[in-house]
């Protein structure tokens, strides 16, 4: 089948989202409410499963990362810490006319032809001051050119006090009803707007937009005065959603912080502010110290959350893909600082040096190389096997490598303390094309070496030791000879010396602390860098929604091929494992046995029970719920055609739609296998 044009396929996923309750818009009653969403049956079951089989890897299958559960709203101190109350924030402009608001990034690009209006002037006033030549002047040819050059105004005049079209009226009567109607003889504002139009032919339709503009700013019948016209490229100052030849002006940019702010307690003042958290990684770095303390961890090691995360965005977009309110799935991963590991390994491993990750291809199968951490590893090596996790685990619940990205940041695009951040992109429907037109993809996840930075804030901020004691390091360190000590020890000066001075600390005492720091680590003493896998529960459930949607050609009851919708969801994430389908409710025999195996299933797996309609209809529904198989029970199961196939059921595959007879007692071992 050709494949739905983009729009067309992100309607069809969204109708289905909400048809089948995947995903519905929140608060629809009352008209919705833009950049919040709401999962149906379906959605939860799905976000249940991703998170849960998150929290698994993360946690019970390796030894060195433990959880935590933080509130959501914290102490406002970790914000200012943290950096996102000075810093959080997207540059926004807002349309003049509208008075809609866009992120200046996402504004596109238009050419054209400007016209700037100084100000304007109500028709009322400029037919007044018009008639003050007009009546002193003598009859003849130019007060006739004048009086058909107020001709404009009399007509915007005559609309604006509703007057009929047909009736010929003096412009000064026309001045006289506008007085009684609002007690002034009009007026003027001093304000300049402009539009963009795309050719100079456009002047009326420039003229209108500039007309609707000022009667928003409260001028009635207004004359706008056009003081010049020029030609632009690729501006990004008009709104291009107003439609071709209605670009009206943008505002300059301006930062808009993201945090949702909000009260603590009863009184609504400044010092009772606190705020939504916008990430859930700060809450791990403020409870370091006490879950280094309680979970008998040593550094390299983890602490993972789920959560929920607020961002006011400015421009919710693309389903649920920029949401305002959404879940993180985040690990914040404590290694040693490169000179420690040096000092106690005598070399650091390379990323290159790490197995198996100089093999990563694009379209490579899942690997079965799992590399083992090393002691040797530094911040490299980390960060690679990081992202190599990470991209597994997508592999594990059914996105293929193909469909993802592994977009490394350019220098110019890091924040100052990182060191190295690569975006896993998901390819969707709704993303960019790149010259040769393949989808470029969108962020589903960032994984960032983020050095001491975090730790570091939150020290000088709370005043609290943040660093870790390190009995390897210490015994390591005494025994390098004088000019290793020496190299090691400028080497981590210097890093905590760029630090503290970078972070707005004076030089000299940023020198002094940034010593300090050296002489520490030579005792066994450094505050952890971190690797930071963050990755979005939303937006990885969109694109598992997203890569499961296909159509194909399925035969209906009458062998008549029709269009058949399957969400091709992997079984590990599936809402529902397994459907089960007496072939007939009115056969009690069928009913009773077909509840038997519900309830042999139930305990282990989502499981779903229909009896009602047509066994392909049945089929049909369970097919774009995403549930991989579906068991019927039929008179074969009941022995009526024979001893043989007496308990046995007709376990039916969703993809490839092949049936096979499976002995009842089998069922659950062999389901179990496949949806693990
Ligand atoms: N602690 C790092 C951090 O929060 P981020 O790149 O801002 O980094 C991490 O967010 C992930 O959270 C993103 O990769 C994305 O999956 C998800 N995310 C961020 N903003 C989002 C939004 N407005 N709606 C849905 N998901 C979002």
């Amino acid at each position: 089948m050709a494949e739905p044009k983009t729009n067309e396929l992100m309607e069809k996923i969204a109708s289905l989202c909400k048809r089948r309750g995947f995903i519905f818009q929140s608060s629809e009653i009352y008209g919705g409410i833009n950049g919040f969403w709401d999962y149906g049956p379906l959605g939860a079951e799905l976000k249940r499963n991703v998170k849960e089989l998150w929290w698994r890897s993360m946690t019970q299958e390796r030894g060195d990362v433990v959880g935590l559960e933080a509130t959501i709203i914290m102490h406002p101190k970790i914000w200012e810490a943290s950096g996102h109350t000075s810093t959080f924030s997207d540059p926004m402009v807002d349309c003049l006319l509208t008075k809609k608001r866009f992120r200046a990034d996402q504004v596109e690009p238009q050419s054209g032809v400007v016209f700037r209006f100084d100000d304007a002037v109500e028709a009322a006033a400029a037919i007044s001051s018009a008639n003050q030549s007009i009546s002193d002047m003598p009859d003849g040819e130019q007060k006739e050119k004048l009086l058909r050059g107020v001709q404009k105004e009399v007509q915007l005049l005559r609309h604006a006090l509703n007057l009929p079209r047909d009736q010929v009226f003096d412009p000064m009567e026309l001045v006289g009803a506008f007085v009684r109607k609002y007690g002034r003889q009009g007026r003027s504002l001093e304000r300049s707007f402009s539009v963009l139009v795309s050719s100079e032919t456009e002047s009326a339709r420039a003229e209108r937009v500039a007309q609707d503009f000022y009667e928003k700013q409260g001028l009635i019948a207004p004359i706008p005065r056009l003081a010049r016209k020029e030609q632009v490229k690729d501006s990004k100052g008009f709104n291009s959603e107003n439609g071709p030849g209605k670009g009206a002006e943008l505002t300059p940019p301006r930062p808009f912080n993201l945090m949702f702010k909000t009260y603590v307690g009863p009184v609504e003042s400044e010092e009772n502010v606190a705020y939504l958290r916008p990430e859930t990684a700060q809450a791990i770095f403020a409870q370091f110290k006490n879950v280094l303390e309680t979970s008998r961890q040593k550094v390299p090691f983890g602490i993972c959350q789920i959560g929920k995360a607020f961002r006011n965005e400015i421009n919710p977009r693309n389903f649920t893909f920029r949401s305002r309110e959404f879940e993180q799935m985040e690990l914040e991963f404590f290694i040693r600082p490169d000179e420690a590991v040096e000092a106690i390994c005598g070399k650091v491993a390379s990323a290159a040096e790490v197995s198996n990750i100089e093999h990563r291809t694009a379209d490579a199968q899942p690997s079965t190389l799992n590399p083992q951490p090393q002691p040797n590893w530094g911040w490299e090596a980390w960060h690679s096997y990081w992202v190599e996790q990470r991209i597994r685990w997508y592999e594990s619940i059914g996105l293929p490598r193909a469909t993802l990205v592994e977009y490394w940041q350019k220098p110019e695009e890091l924040a100052h303390y990182a060191r190295a951040t690569v975006d896993i992109l998901f390819k969707f429907p709704f993303s960019k094309r790149d010259d040769q037109g393949e989808l470029t993809g969108e962020e589903l996840e960032g994984v960032a070496a983020r050095s001491d930075f975090d730790l570091s804030q939150h020290q000088r901020f709370s005043g609290k030791a943040m660093g870790v004691f390190d009995e390897e390091l210490k015994v390591a360190w005494a025994k390098l000879d004088e000019t290793t000590k020496q190299a090691l020890g400028q080497r981590y000066q210097d890093a905590r010396f760029a630090y503290l001075t970078k972070s707005g600390v004076a030089a000299e005492q940023a020198a002094w602390d940034a010593k300090a720091d050296a002489d520490g680590l030579a005792k066994g003493q450094y505050i952890p860098h971190v690797i930071e896998p963050s990755a979005g529960v939303d937006r990885l459930i969109l694109a598992l929604i997203c890569h499961a949607y296909s159509e194909d050609q399925a035969p209906d009851e009458k062998g008549k091929l029709e269009t058949r919708v399957v969400m091709r969801f992997h079984p590990r994430v599936a809402p529902i494992k397994v459907a089960i389908f007496p072939l007939l409710k009115n056969r009690p025999e069928l009913v009773r046995k077909a509840e038997e195996v519900r309830e042999l299933l139930r305990p282990h797996m989502a499981v779903f029970y229909d009896e009602v309609g047509a066994i392909g209809r049945r089929y049909r529904r369970q097919d774009e719920a995403g549930t991989p198989f579906g068991v019927t029970i039929d008179f074969d199961t009941l022995g009526e055609k024979g001893p043989e196939l007496k308990d046995t059921v007709t376990l039916r595959d969703r993809d490839s739609m092949k049936q096979e007879r499976v002995k009842t007692g089998d069922l659950l071992p062999l389901l179990l296998e496949k949806v693990r």
